[in-house]
């Protein structure tokens, strides 16, 4: 064993690990991310053992003023992390023991690096689920906003990216606060499963030691101890759960901003997307690209690409814990970062969208959206709904050869195609008629979508408290 090799377990090895195989072992680069929750742990874990009378009461209170001014050394940016102590568990097991002494040693009684990291890997994704969800209440409420705003204006609701009927702008943009909705109580139904403390675990066993895990858990305010140690240290669902959350986010923002990369093309020109959340081009002086918006709709890629590796890390592994879960880490912390920074990202930029009514409601117009309307008034008039159809097709095939809309239709000649039509077809035409017919309930017509911001926003003052 070389003499200045500080590792905990270097005992009962002879001869030096081999400097790559070193570098390779070591996740502090990542795992540092746990600092202050391995504190923390740690805090916990030394009162329940004093408590236990497992540990000295003045022991207890020296390991944890050490603990302390380790913590703050971490906060402040001063705390010196080496790569050859291996994790963040050890470089801070270590620091203790410079600072107090061989008692620094006794920390580590009743607990393995396995209860440790899980206990640490949980602490820290509650804290990131439970920002994520308030963020999605913020990017909600934008969205909100803007749809109340706006409320009124008129744009082509698409199926298979072909105008099918027009609906409210509002309309469409409370789809998106349905699946950010939805997400946010994705987010809030994993916590209990995630809240649970793996500490007292041990490396897998458990441990002989009186322990109390109940204790523990209740100090750093997890629900309950986990009910089996193999479990315990083995699994990480609850990291996977959360990718797989993510993941569902991280679709619904590429979709929305798709949206808007689509609607802020001068093909369609429904928005113009504000200066601060676009960027120019090198070389074609023209360019406003939606920089902002294609970045999300990517960052996907990585997200999902988090939730494969994963999975893939853990599939086939034999109980208990392998190093190969050292490698949980990286993708779940990146994925926290990308969905803090997204969410923000979108619910910043809501605000500044510049929606162009007049453009919307043309291109509603303009393409035959209201030729199920014709239909359905045909129906009421006593036509069974596939004879509308066809009649209506017809007299659409007549408009699109006249280059005109259906309502400017000569009423005579619509009456060669269906004794039916009358004055009252053309006004069933009109736009507004047509978006405020729509009153089922979830349905595009005003009164409708002014019910659905209602609902939304109790929700949304509940979830403010
Ligand atoms: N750095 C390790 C990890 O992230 C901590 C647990 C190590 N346990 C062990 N038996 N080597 O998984």
């Amino acid at each position: 064993m070389s003499k200045d090799d500080l590792r905990m377990w270097r005992g009962r090895f002879q001869a030096p690990t081999d400097e790559r195989v070193q570098a390779f072992n070591a996740s502090v680069d990542i795992d540092r991310e746990f600092a202050l929750e391995d504190v923390e742990g740690s805090v916990a874990h030394t009162r329940m053992l004093a408590e236990q009378g497992i540990l000295e009461r003045d022991e207890a209170v020296k390991i944890i003023a050490g603990l302390e001014a380790i913590r703050d050394e971490i906060t402040a940016g001063r705390f010196e992390w080496r790569e050859d102590l291996e994790d963040v568990h050890m470089n801070v097991e270590y620091a203790l023991g410079k600072r107090i002494g061989p008692l620094g040693g006794k920390l580590h009684t009743a607990r393995s690096r396995n209860d440790q990291v899980a206990t640490d890997f949980r602490l820290w994704l509650r804290k990131r689920i439970v920002e994520t969800m308030d963020s999605l209440t913020l990017a909600r409420e934008a969205l909100v906003d803007l749809a109340e705003r706006h409320l009124g204006v008129i744009m082509p609701g698409y199926t298979h990216l072909q105008i099918a009927q027009p609906v409210l702008l509002s309309h469409h943009l409370m789809a998106y606060v349905e699946m950010l909705g939805r997400d946010r109580e994705r987010f809030s139904d994993s916590l209990p499963r995630v809240n649970v403390s793996p500490l007292g675990a041990g490396a897998l066993a458990g441990t002989g030691f009186a322990i109390d895990r109940e204790r523990s858990a209740e100090l750093l305010g997890f629900d309950r101890p986990a009910a089996n140690s193999l479990d315990a240290v083995s699994d990480r669902d609850f990291a996977i759960e959360y990718l797989a959350n993510a993941s569902i986010l991280a679709m619904h923002l590429s979709r929305f901003h798709e949206e808007l990369i689509l609607w802020s093309s001068p093909a369609f020109g429904f928005i113009s997307l504000p200066d601060s959340h676009t960027t120019g081009s090198s070389i074609m002086p023209q360019k406003k690209n939606p920089d902002v918006s294609e970045l999300i709709r990517g960052k996907t890629g990585r997200i999902y690409g988090a939730l494969m590796g994963l999975l893939t890390v853990m599939k086939g592994l034999p109980l208990a814990y392998n190093k190969d879960m050292q490698e949980d880490k990286g993708g779940v912390i990146d994925t926290a970062r990308t969905i803090a920074n997204i969410l923000d990202l979108t619910a910043t930029m809501i605000p500044l969208i510049e929606p162009h009514p007049e453009r919307m409601a043309a291109a509603a117009a303009a393409a035959y959206g209201n030729a199920t309307d014709l239909a359905d008034y045909l129906v009421s008039k006593g036509l069974p709904f596939r004879e509308a159809h066809h009649i209506v097709g017809r007299l659409v095939a007549i408009a699109i050869d006249q280059g005109r809309r259906l309502e400017e239709l000569d009423l005579t000649d619509m009456r060669t195609v269906s004794e039916r039509i009358d004055e009252g077809a053309l006004e069933v035409l009109q736009l507004e008629r047509v978006v405020n017919s729509r009153t089922s309930y979830g349905g595009t017509a005003r009164a409708q979508v002014e019910a659905q911001l209602a609902r939304v926003r109790a929700t949304l003052a509940e979830e403010r408290g």
